[in-house]
């Protein structure tokens, strides 16, 4: 059953990064952690089940978040520098008949302040960021606060400014990783996938450049692990993304969300800005696609004889969710929507399936 939700919809998100997390988050309740056995990026678990970039704007929501058993919480993606979100609302309940095909994604989407289950919702925020000292010191009271069998990620996102250079921005990209392991974080992810930022193509399609990147990162931060966030990937591109790539990154994210028109019930365009015709959508209605991406990178894995990490995402709502994308093959499974509305869902996964 849907609870009150850790990210307040109806307000901003610097409210929410000021005044949140809410409700469940800000119970005060500090659940009991397991023995660290599940192993990830050398890392051992205490149970593989995270929250995504994204719901966990800073410090105190990744804290709530390993207090609630979430073991492997990601920070939302941050930049190199400060950057503004896009306007309210950022998020909204999504009308959504079952799966979002990509077929079904090209015709617009009613959202709307309503969520129920099951739940699916938009989110645009454009990945802001407040500037690093911000983000650096929370990051190193989250790494000193995580117990045993927990693990803080964070996410990043190179950004292009006015006057930049190819150059310049490769190397936000490596100089932004490297703030990160700066603070103690183990694994960096880095989003090439946000479909929130007005960009035509998303940047994990581009393989000749997510491959200069990552082996740019992965040169400047040695042993810190790197994740790359995808989106949902058709079978010949994610084989071309896996041979180039499979074998510099240290794992695979996926899904990002699944972007569609977004319009109110009178058919208007639902968020303000040029730019927001189209938002991402996520929870309920994507899982077809986490699911099916897991299953490939699993095969894929297998058949080039590869050895990267699985992180499986993509409407997680209930604990047989988190069952199937642990059958597909998924090394660690997040959920972003489901968690910000059932804040024990990670307690209730662990009793429903004390192995994973
Ligand atoms: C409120 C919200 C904010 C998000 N922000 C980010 C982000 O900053 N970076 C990112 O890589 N993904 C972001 N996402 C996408 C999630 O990480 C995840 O890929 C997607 O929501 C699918 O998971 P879900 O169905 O469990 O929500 C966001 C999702 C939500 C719900």
């Amino acid at each position: 059953m849907l609870q009150a939700p850790f990210y307040d919809p109806s307000k901003t998100y610097y409210e929410n990064w000021e005044e949140g997390p809410f409700n469940g988050f800000a119970d005060g309740v500090v659940l009991p952690t397991g023995e660290p056995r599940y192993d990830f990026l050398g890392e051992k678990l205490s149970y593989p089940i995270g929250i995504p970039a994204g719901p966990l704007l800073n410090g105190k929501f990744v804290k709530a978040a390993l207090d609630k058993g979430f073991d492997v919480p990601v920070h939302k993606t941050v930049r190199s520098r400060a950057r503004e979100s896009n306007k309210w609302p950022n998020v909204l309940g999504a009308e959504i008949d079952g799966d979002l095909t990509l077929e079904k994604a090209e015709l617009p989407i009613v959202v709307k302040p309503e969520y129920k289950e099951p739940l699916s919702i938009t989110n645009s925020f454009g990945n802001p960021s407040y500037e690093s000292e911000v983000w650096m010191k929370d990051l190193r009271d989250c790494v000193a606060y995580a117990k045993s069998g927990q693990l803080v990620v964070c996410s990043f996102e190179g950004t292009k400014w006015e006057g930049f250079s190819h150059d310049d921005y490769i190397n936000d990209w490596v100089q932004g990783a490297q703030m990160i392991k700066e603070t103690g974080v183990k694994v960096v992810e880095t989003n090439f996938s946000c479909p929130n930022e007005g960009a035509a193509s998303l940047l994990c399609f581009d393989v000749a450049k997510v491959k200069l990147i990552t082996s740019a990162i992965k040169e400047k931060i040695g042993d810190t692990k790197l994740v790359i966030k995808i989106a949902y990937f058709g079978d010949h591109e994610l084989r071309e993304l896996v041979r180039e790539v499979g074998g510099i990154v240290d794992g695979f994210a996926a899904i990002n969300t699944i972007p569609a028109p977004v319009v109110n019930p009178d058919g208007s365009q639902a968020l303000p800005g040029a730019h927001r015709v189209r938002s991402g959508i996520c929870g309920h209605a994507v899982k077809w696609a986490g699911l099916d991406m897991t299953r490939r990178l699993n095969a894929l894995r297998e058949e080039l004889g590869m050895r990267y990490a699985i992180v499986g995402c993509g409407g997680v709502t209930v604990p047989q969710d988190f069952k199937e994308y642990r059958d597909a093959g998924a090394d660690v499974v997040m959920t972003a929507t489901g968690a910000m509305w059932n804040p024990y869902l990670a307690k209730e996964i662990k009793e429903v399936y004390p192995n994973a």
